[in-house]
């Protein structure tokens, strides 16, 4: 059994597949920690057209995505898995960060448990110029990326997909790395980090990161820990 499962439903499923196909989150699929299933909205779309989205009542620009064809496809996860939790990325949610992260992970500090839960996401991904609003009556978590306007719910279903997934046991190489690196640690930053060579175009490696001293090494990476630029 997976340890989460995300259903995507979308009406653009091969835009999201050749991401979700690569690397770390390939990985996870594999070793069977996550698993993505995909539900075109447009199987659920209304008469000869399947169509899913019509003009908005009071006029204005755009076309909104309407209420049958979501409510139906979410119904159809739900149908196989009440306790599965449906998420609307949309501008006007809660802005993502890594503690939200982490509580959807189940590997924050409240649900700490070596026993993460099975866990199920919906993540509707809404597209044109938006949805009509009796849509937020089937959603349990609205989210937002920030404080910018996308052109669809694609992308954040990536962004979603891929803080989760990397946070659960398995998915990183190191045991350790999910946990020690960028905002794991409030707002601290990351050490800055060398590889090979130790002097690359005369940019030199400092000099105590060579030394072989984990005590040193552990107290210039206290120091050298950043903080946000804003
Ligand atoms: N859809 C459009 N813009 C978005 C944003 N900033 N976050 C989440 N979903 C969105």
């Amino acid at each position: 059994m997976p340890k989460i499962k995300f259903t995507i439903i979308t009406l653009f499923p091969e835009a999201l597949k050749p991401y979700l196909d690569s690397s770390m989150l390939y990985k996870a699929q594999d070793r069977g920690i996550i698993a993505i299933e995909y539900v075109n909205l447009r199987d659920f779309g209304l008469g000869p057209h399947k169509s899913v989205d019509d003009t908005p009542y009071g006029g204005g620009d755009g076309m909104l995505l309407r209420c049958e064809p979501v409510f139906a496809a979410i119904e159809s996860v739900k149908a196989v898995n009440p306790d599965a939790e449906a998420i609307l990325p949309t501008p006007v949610g809660m802005t993502w960060n890594q503690d939200l992260a982490r509580q959807f992970a189940g590997v924050d500090a409240q649900s700490q448990s070596q026993e993460a839960p099975e866990r199920h996401y919906i993540i509707l991904c809404p597209h044109y110029e938006g949805y009509d609003e009796r849509i937020l009556t089937i959603i349990d978590h609205k989210i937002s990326l920030g404080n910018y306007v996308l052109t669809g719910g694609e992308l954040p279903a990536l962004i979603l997909i891929d803080s989760i997934s990397r946070l659960l046991p398995g998915v990183l190489g190191g045991e350790t790395s999910a946990l020690i690196e960028s905002f794991s640690d409030g707002d601290n930053l990351e050490y800055p980090q060398y590889t090979k060579p130790a002097d690359f175009r005369g940019l030199k490696v400092p000099e105590i990161l060579l030394s072989g001293d984990h005590g040193k090494i552990a107290a210039w990476r206290a120091e050298h820990s950043g903080k946000k630029a804003n």
